[in-house]
């Protein structure tokens, strides 16, 4: 089962995640990470820039979850946007290593096959973070995604586009089709970390590490995965009928497994 480790504060969890980063980057200087985008792993990149100060990136690649499909990559919004200017900038990545699938109209029909074709190129990736929609979806993986999925053109809910519609002016300049790493991709990275914070995502937790497996709940692949780190806020956490277990395993684990 996904260890869960419940913390006070979003910052705090951020902080913990950022820790096993950097230890990874220290054993592994050409590590690849699979980065998010959304608000959840924004304390995981401020903690990180705290912690790899000064450490030699040179050589870490990162492969982004997700991209909308059709929206200019100069847009604020399109992932490769947030990815640069969340991640590659600020850690000091070089953007030639850090990739996002290429959600350009021109070339979509083989776009995921190229994307899956690089993330081996590289020998897979080493660490996946995650955040977790309201509807459990995984990247952009929507409810009803084949667990062997691997990096294609999905269409966006009318939840998903509702819950993203703040990052643009209104609803209809959320696009309708996105391009994700399959669930398939995702559960052959190495290292998954889910990150969930707020009361919102206290359904999609409780039945993604509890629930029945199932494609109507992508998020519960991640039961699937034999190492998976699910860090939660209390309010993420509320809806988890074995919390007590999961507080009472963190506070006895043993110092040398790390996260
Ligand atoms: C988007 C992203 C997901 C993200 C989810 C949750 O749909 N494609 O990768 O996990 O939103 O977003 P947030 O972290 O902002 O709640």
């Amino acid at each position: 089962m996904a260890e869960v480790v419940i913390v006070p504060t979003a910052q705090e969890a951020g902080g913990l995640v950022a820790d096993a980063i950097a230890g990874l980057i220290a054993r592994r200087p050409d590590a690849v990470l699979g980065l998010a985008t959304g608000s959840t792993p924004l304390p995981v990149y401020d903690a990180l820039r705290v912690r790899l100060a000064g450490a030699d990136l040179s050589r870490v690649r990162g492969f982004a979850l997700d991209e909308y499909v059709g929206l200019d990559p100069s847009h604020p919004e399109s992932y490769r946007s947030v990815i640069s200017r969340e991640v590659v900038g600020p850690l000091g990545l070089d953007p030639a290593l850090v990739r996002v699938p290429d959600g350009a109209l021109e070339g979509i029909e083989h776009a995921g096959e190229d994307y899956e074709a690089e993330i081996e190129a590289v020998g897979g990736i080493d660490l996946q973070i995650l955040g977790i929609g309201t509807d459990g979806h995984i990247g952009f993986n929507e409810p009803g995604s084949s667990f062997a999925s691997t990096t294609r053109v999905k269409t966006l809910t009318e939840q998903t586009r509702r819950d993203n519609a703040r990052f643009f002016a209104s609803i209809d300049d959320v696009p309708m089709h996105c391009i994700t790493q399959g669930l398939g991709t995702i559960l052959r990275a190495r290292h998954l970390v889910l990150l969930a914070f707020g009361e919102g995502k206290a359904d999609a937790v409780a039945a993604a590490v509890e629930g029945p497996v199932s494609a109507s709940l992508p998020g519960s692949a991640i039961q699937l995965h034999p190492h998976v780190t699910v860090v939660v806020d209390e309010a993420a956490a509320r809806g988890l009928a074995h919390a007590d277990y999961y507080r009472y395993t963190y506070a006895n684990k043993p110092a040398w497994q790390g996260l």
